[in-house]
């Protein structure tokens, strides 16, 4: 029998899909309000708001784009920030100031937010590049043009800033230090097995895919 990774990843992928699809009837009971959401997301638009804002933890970069991603997503990742199965103080602290209701409420906000939609023909990559991810069977969960995750908790990665990506896969590797690093059934033994060139490499490619994601300016508030 071939055992290869791309084949375990697979079948991971499915076990994935069906774990992910009953957390996603858990995370449903809340359904969020788009008017509430954009009156919430003023404690947001300083960082998510401005196009090209910057971070300088734990390095500089782009602060991701999140208009036009997935609802469940952005939930998972905010309770995710709130638990510490994401370390990052800045996202822990304001994540942890919201309610459920709040969360869902910014989800449904931001998933409306954007109505950008991914390229028809996917972007084709490097040798090097298409064998690094055939590796991850990365497109297996994130889906064609990696906008297209299968199933809720799954985020859309094309088109996100690369040196984002390249700091969230990262940290996906990081482990015992209290204010940086992921957990994840899924991406921790997926990006562990990787370089950091290599990720960087994956990295590039995927924020050049024309995605569903972007950053849409709202400098009125400020
Ligand atoms: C001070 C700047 C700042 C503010 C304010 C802020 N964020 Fe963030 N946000 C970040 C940074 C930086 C990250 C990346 C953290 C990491 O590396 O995991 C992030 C990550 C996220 C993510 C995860 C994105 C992904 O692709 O996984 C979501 C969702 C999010 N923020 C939503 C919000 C919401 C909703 C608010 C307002 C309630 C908010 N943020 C306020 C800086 C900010
Ligand atoms: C079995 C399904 C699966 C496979 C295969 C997979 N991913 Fe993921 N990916 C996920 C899930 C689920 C998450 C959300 C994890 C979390 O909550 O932090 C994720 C998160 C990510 C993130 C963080 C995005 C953000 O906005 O913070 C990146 C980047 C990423 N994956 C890239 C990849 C790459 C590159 C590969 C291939 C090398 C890959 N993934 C393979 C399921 C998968």
């Amino acid at each position: 029998m071939n055992l290869s990774w791309p084949t375990i990843l697979r079948s991971l992928a499915a076990l994935w899909l069906l774990s992910g699809a009953a957390g996603f009837a858990q995370a449903q009971t809340l359904t969020g309000d788009v008017r509430a959401g954009q009156q919430r997301a003023e404690m947001c638009i300083g960082c998510h708001g401005v196009v090209g804002y910057q971070n300088s933890f734990p390095e500089i970069h782009k602060v991701p784009k999140i208009s036009g991603q997935s609802a469940p997503y952005i939930v998972s990742s905010l309770r995710a920030y709130q638990t510490g199965q994401r370390r990052h103080p800045t996202m822990r602290g304001i994540a942890s100031a919201l309610s459920e209701q709040e969360m869902a409420d910014l989800a449904a906000f931001y998933a409306s937010h954007s109505d950008k939609k991914a390229a028809a023909v996917p972007r084709s990559a490097s040798v090097e590049v298409a064998a690094l991810l055939e590796k991850g069977a990365c497109m297996v969960c994130h889906g064609a043009n990696f906008s297209q995750p299968i199933e809720p908790n799954t985020p859309k990665i094309g088109g996100q800033h690369a040196d984002y990506l390249f700091v969230a896969l990262r940290a996906y590797t990081v482990e015992g230090n209290r204010v940086v690093g992921r957990a994840s059934p899924v991406m921790s033994g997926i990006a562990k097995r990787y370089t950091l060139a290599e990720l960087r490499a994956m990295a590039a490619y995927l924020a050049s895919v024309e995605g569903e994601l972007s950053t849409v300016p709202q400098p009125g508030f400020r």
